[in-house]
């Protein structure tokens, strides 16, 4: 496809003011709709910023609002539909089971009608799926076996045994996940994403708008919200150092994850638009590599000039983290060309500066507003 028209929802998130940007650089008119949820965009304006300047058409609706997203969609008249709006946060989502379904289940379910019958020129909705769906995700037993692993248990990991294990208690060995993973989503968050995945599925299934999505593990990079306490934990980490504070690590810090740069994560939503044709197979988004969060803590620490030693393993759990992630991105590579540019240290060191210069300015400025 060449110079689309874009709609998206959600464009300006974190991720979403990226792509708009992104999209606009290649020839495509880009609208963007998002209610700019003042959990993500308080004191981070820089992604409305990007928007302005980029140029794309900024339509600030929410997606619980029916009527809103014809009337942007009908307007827009886009070609592709990008959907990213969403509630985020893990932990948040088990206090607010309700409002993770309105927007992210009926916000779909409103974007599906929309676009059946204000859209009949749309021809690809490409959807930010996530890797939460996986639960626990892929593990083989000694014998190099793929097994299912169970959900972990409060009792054991009050004990401090975070082991991941099978129905008959065998520790098993994380291995990187992919879509032929089953799903066992373990947060209402990410029962929600896993519905948006269906919804889409089916509701467009044998008509002539396709349908791909990106199964997205932890993405990070400058730009994200340093003040969202619920999603984002590398921009919390930044915060915290910035204050003095010492870092809580979780369980016994060895909780792994596979951390994606933003720029690469745009890039893959890019390609999926303007590929000759979209991979219909949901593909994994990642580094492909893993590290803990023990690690990856200190190596911020140390990038901030700061003691690795500010940090402090808690023993404390959460409900819906899961112990290890990590993606297959066999088949991004394969169906759509992609593969991640940036390392993790060239990521991380990024998004220090960022925090350090702009994200230190925009704290500042939002701070004043709240006092004024
Ligand atoms: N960032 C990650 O690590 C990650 C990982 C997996 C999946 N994802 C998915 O990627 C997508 C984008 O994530 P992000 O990191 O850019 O998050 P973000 O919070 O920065 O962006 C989400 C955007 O959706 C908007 N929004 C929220 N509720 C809305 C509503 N009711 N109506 C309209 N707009 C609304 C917000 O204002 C925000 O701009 C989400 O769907 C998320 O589930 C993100």
């Amino acid at each position: 496809m060449t110079q689309p028209r874009a709609f998206i929802t959600g464009g300006a998130g974190f991720i979403g003011s990226r792509l708009a940007a992104r999209l606009v650089d290649q020839g495509a008119e880009v609208t963007v709709f998002d209610s700019f949820l003042p959990q993500v965009h308080a004191g981070n304006p820089g992604n409305r910023a990007r928007l302005e300047a980029c140029g794309a058409r900024i339509v600030e609706g929410d997606i619980r609002d029916r009527a809103a997203v014809d009337n942007a969609l009908r307007e827009a008249a886009p070609d592709i539909v990008y959907h990213l709006a969403a509630e985020t946060g893990t932990g948040q989502s088990f206090d607010l089971p309700a409002r993770y379904s309105e927007v992210n289940v009926m916000g779909t379910a409103h974007l599906i009608e929309a676009v059946r019958s204000h859209g009949p020129q749309v021809r690809r909705i490409v959807l930010a799926g996530t890797r939460a769906v996986y639960g626990e995700g892929a593990h083989v037993d000694a014998e190099g076996r793929l097994v299912t692993a169970s959900a972990r248990d409060d009792d054991a990991m009050a004990s401090g045994d975070f082991e991941v294990r099978d129905a008959r208690g065998t520790v098993l060995t994380p291995v990187a996940t992919n879509a032929d993973c089953s799903v066992a989503p373990a947060s209402i968050y990410a029962s929600s994403k896993l519905m948006q995945e269906y919804l889409l599925q089916q509701a467009f299934w044998g008509t002539g708008v396709a349908v791909g999505v990106l199964r997205l593990q932890n993405v990070f990079g400058p730009g994200q919200s340093l003040n969202n306490p619920y999603t984002g934990v590398l921009s919390i980490f930044c915060r915290q150092i910035q204050e003095g504070a010492t870092l809580a690590i979780f369980e016994d810090g060895e909780i792994t994850r596979d951390f994606v740069l933003v720029d690469d994560v745009v890039r893959a939503f890019a390609m999926m638009g303007s590929a000759a044709e979209m991979p219909g197979e949901i593909l994994d988004i990642g580094s492909g590599q893993t590290a803990t969060i023990r690690d990856i803590a200190g190596r911020l620490l140390e990038l901030f000039g700061a003691s690795r030693d500010r940090l402090r393993v808690t023993g404390a759990f959460r409900p819906g983290d899961v112990r290890h992630a990590l993606a297959d991105i066999s088949r991004a590579r394969d169906r759509l060309g992609w593969t991640p540019e940036v390392t993790l240290d060239e990521g991380l060191a990024r998004l220090v500066e960022w925090s350090r210069t702009t994200a230190g300015t925009e704290a500042e400025a939002a701070t004043a507003r709240v006092g004024a």
